[in-house]
C-alpha cells in the first residue's frame, strides 16, 4: 500500500499532515528516511517508523462504543449523525462499520471493525450470541410476563426463541418498571416487540453486552475506546482470523 495510506491508518493524522511528517524527515523505511507519500510499502514485511517508533501494522481493528441515543448506526446517512462520526480518523480509513444495529433511540454497547468474518459469525443465527438489554418499560412487568418470554413470544409471522426477563425494579405508584432482558437473536425491533407483545412499552433501551464483550461502566455514553487484547482473544470462539 502507499506509505501516507499506511501512516493515516495507523493513527498519525490526515494525509496532508502525515505529507508533512514525511517532509520532515521523521519516517524511516527500512531504517532509511523516506519524503515520499506515495511510494509503495509491504505493511507485513516493511519496518515503519516515525520518530524512532515502530509501527506495527493491524489488519483489523475492533471499537468499543457507548452509542448515545440520536446516533444512527450506519456508515452513512443523509439527515442524522451516524456512529462513525464518533470515532476517530484512523477508525474511518480502516473503514469499520458496526456490528448489526441499535434503534436510533437505543444506547449502550455496539462493537465496529473492518473484520466483515468476525461481523458475519457474531450476527449468524446459528452462533446464538447473547445480546443483554436493560430496559425501562411503561407499565408493570409480571412473573406472567416473565414465563411469556421463557416460552417463546410470537410475534408477527415469527415465533421467538426462549428469552431471560428478569424484573428488577417495579414501581407501582408510577406504573414503570425497570428490566432485563437477554436475547440470542437481533430481528427488527425485537426486544421493543417483545415488551409490546406483554402489552407494555419500552420507554428506555440499552445493550449492556454482546457475547462475550460488556459495556463498562467508565465509557462515557458517546466515547470509545479500542478492545482490549483479552478482548480480542475472547472473540476466538467465533472460529475466525482475528489479527
Ligand atoms: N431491540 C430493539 O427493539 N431495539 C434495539 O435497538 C435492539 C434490540
Amino acid at each position: 500500500m502507499r506509505l501516507d495510506k499506511f501512516l493515516v491508518e495507523m493513527g498519525l493524522g490526515s494525509r496532508t499532515e502525515v505529507k508533512r511528517l514525511l517532509k520532515k524527515r521523521q519516517v524511516l523505511v527500512n531504517g532509511k528516511i523516506e519524503t515520499s507519500a506515495k511510494i509503495q510499502i509491504d505493511e507485513n514485511q516493511d519496518e515503519i517508523s516515525v520518530n524512532k517508533r515502530v509501527l506495527d501494522y493491524e489488519k483489523f481493528v475492533y471499537y468499543l462504543l457507548n452509542k448515545p441515543k440520536g446516533v444512527i448506526s450506519a456508515t452513512e446517512d443523509a439527515n442524522h449523525q451516524i456512529v462513525l462520526d464518533l470515532l476517530d480518523e484512523s477508525a474511518r480509513q480502516k473503514e469499520v462499520f458496526p456490528v448489526g444495529r441499535l434503534d436510533i433511540d437505543t444506547h449502550g454497547l455496539l462493537l465496529l471493525t473492518n473484520n466483515g468474518a468476525l461481523a458475519h459469525a457474531m450476527l449468524s443465527p446459528k452462533k446464538h450470541v447473547a445480546k443483554v438489554y436493560r430496559a425501562k418499560v411503561d407499565g408493570i412487568i409480571t412473573e406472567k410476563d416473565v414465563e411469556h418470554f421463557e416460552a417463546g413470544i410470537e410475534l408477527k409471522g415469527f415465533t421467538c426463541q426462549p428469552a431471560k426477563l428478569t424484573i428488577l425494579e417495579v414501581n407501582e405508584e408510577q406504573q414503570t418498571s425497570l428490566v432485563e432482558i437477554i436475547i440470542s437473536e437481533g430481528k427488527f425491533h425485537q426486544v421493543k416487540r417483545m415488551v409490546q407483545a406483554c402489552g407494555k412499552t419500552v420507554t428506555d433501551l440499552e445493550r449492556l453486552s454482546m457475547g462475550p464483550l460488556t459495556l463498562d461502566k467508565e465509557l462515557a455514553t458517546g466515547t470509545f475506546r479500542r478492545l482490549t487484547q483479552e478482548e480480542i482473544k475472547s472473540l476466538k470462539r467465533f472460529g475466525v482470523e482475528l489479527l
